[in-house]
């Protein structure tokens, strides 16, 4: 498995657990950590434990699957290998504030309930880093590990959601930016996800960095997005589409494709900023062009449990979107921000963890609430 930390491709990545190559790991004086603000602050007993256990995991651990192993037919090429299917599952720690029938519902193999008909998601927030990608492929991994059949579409140029899934993103691979120029059809770029039956990603390249100008002279520049999803012929029962950190053409095209926006929202300070535009443009799209449109979803990210800040982050938003946030609020985790450098969520990555168990959690509460209708 590629291990993704960006590096250009002609630079051989090592064995080592974060994958950087021989040369750069010698000539830096500090070994260089990704995202090592976030690595650095966390200094909780759990995520010390995390990071004592992060050269012990193999690639492959967790969660196995009781349910139908749905990816088998349809959506793009398919490469589900049983031995990827069932692996080894540890007993999953829960929360112990769950109900009895949420920590049951957890369990690996679950079934969970499918919606109605297919949900189409535009995770956006025009502010970067913020938690869009990691949640989007947690989410998605946790309902197909869970019996449904998830799709999702990576639209932002730097490809982030295609890294955490492994999957190639160099130029010229075949992409939503073939997609969105109408060369290839949804079915053709989607790729099965290693290990997680069910899921699918359309990868994106650098290309689609390009498209945002391509786009502006072509017809329906702004509903070419909708135009193959509603080609794709397929019972897909969740779409998500992971947006860039901007308001531009490509997050208009999954407004436009979706019915539902799921805002992940950071328990930090400016996490409110610039969310008045972004309700904003949900408003302008829902009267001009997708009158379906509107936020069904808050997700709150990165809530560090030792700050007042994050307690007061998650007490506001909660007071002013009420029911649309949901329960469960995702910790800063170093076990999450590690996941991607071994090209998996880390839903699979390392079940056990806080992270883990939390975007598990809000994945089972937006498959209930789609179930109940709550959306
Ligand atoms: N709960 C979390 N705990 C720790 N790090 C996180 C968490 N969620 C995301 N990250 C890290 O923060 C960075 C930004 O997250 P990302 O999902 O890429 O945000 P966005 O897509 O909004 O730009 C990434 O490096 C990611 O690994
Ligand atoms: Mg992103």
């Amino acid at each position: 498995m590629t291990v993704g930390l960006g590096w250009p491709d002609t630079v051989e990545p090592s064995d080592g657990p974060l994958g950087w190559p021989e040369q750069q790991r010698t000539t830096s004086a500090p070994e260089p950590v990704p995202n090592e603000g976030v690595v650095s602050r966390e200094t909780t007993p759990e995520a010390a434990d995390d990071q004592m256990a992060t050269r012990t995991v193999s690639l492959g651990a967790t969660h196995s699957v009781a349910v139908e192993p749905a990816g088998v037919q349809a959506i793009g090429k398919v490469s589900v290998s049983e031995g990827d299917v069932s692996r080894e599952t540890p007993p999953a720690t829960v929360d112990p504030d769950l109900a009895p029938e949420v920590v049951a519902a957890l369990q690996p193999g679950q079934p969970w309930p499918r919606p109605k008909q297919r949900r189409v998601m535009t995770i956006a927030n025009q502010k970067g880093g913020v938690g869009k990608t990691t949640s989007a492929v947690n989410l998605a991994a946790a309902l197909a590990l869970h019996g449904l059949r998830v799709l999702v579409i990576d639209l932002d140029p730097q490809g982030n959601a295609s890294t955490a899934y492994s999957l190639s993103h160099k130029t010229g691979t075949p992409s939503i930016y073939d997609v969105l120029l109408g060369a290839r059809a949804l079915a053709e770029v989607a790729v099965p996800i290693e290990g997680i039956p069910g899921l699918w990603c359309v990868p994106a390249t650098i290309d689609l960095a390009g498209a945002e100008i391509e786009l502006v002279s072509m017809v329906a520049r702004e509903s070419r997005l909708k135009a193959a999803l509603d080609a794709l012929d397929d019972d897909v029962d969740y779409v998500f589409i992971d947006c860039p950190p901007s308001l531009g053409l490509l997050t208009l095209n999954a407004m436009v494709a979706a019915s539902e926006v799921l805002i992940p929202i950071q328990c930090e300070f400016y996490a409110l900023e610039g969310l008045s535009q972004l309700l904003n443009n949900v408003q302008l799209v829902r009267s001009h062009l997708n009158p379906k449109l509107y936020v069904s979803t808050i997700l709150l990210t990165m809530y560090d449990a030792r700050t007042r800040l994050a307690d007061q982050v998650a007490f506001e938003v909660r007071e002013h979107f009420g029911d649309l946030v949901l329960d469960a609020v995702i910790p800063r985790s170093v076990r999450v921000s590690e996941a991607p450098g071994f090209g998996q969520p880390v839903i699979t990555f390392d079940s056990s963890s806080r992270g883990s168990r939390a975007y598990l959690a809000a994945a089972y509460d937006l498959a209930v609430r789609g179930e109940r209708g709550v959306v």
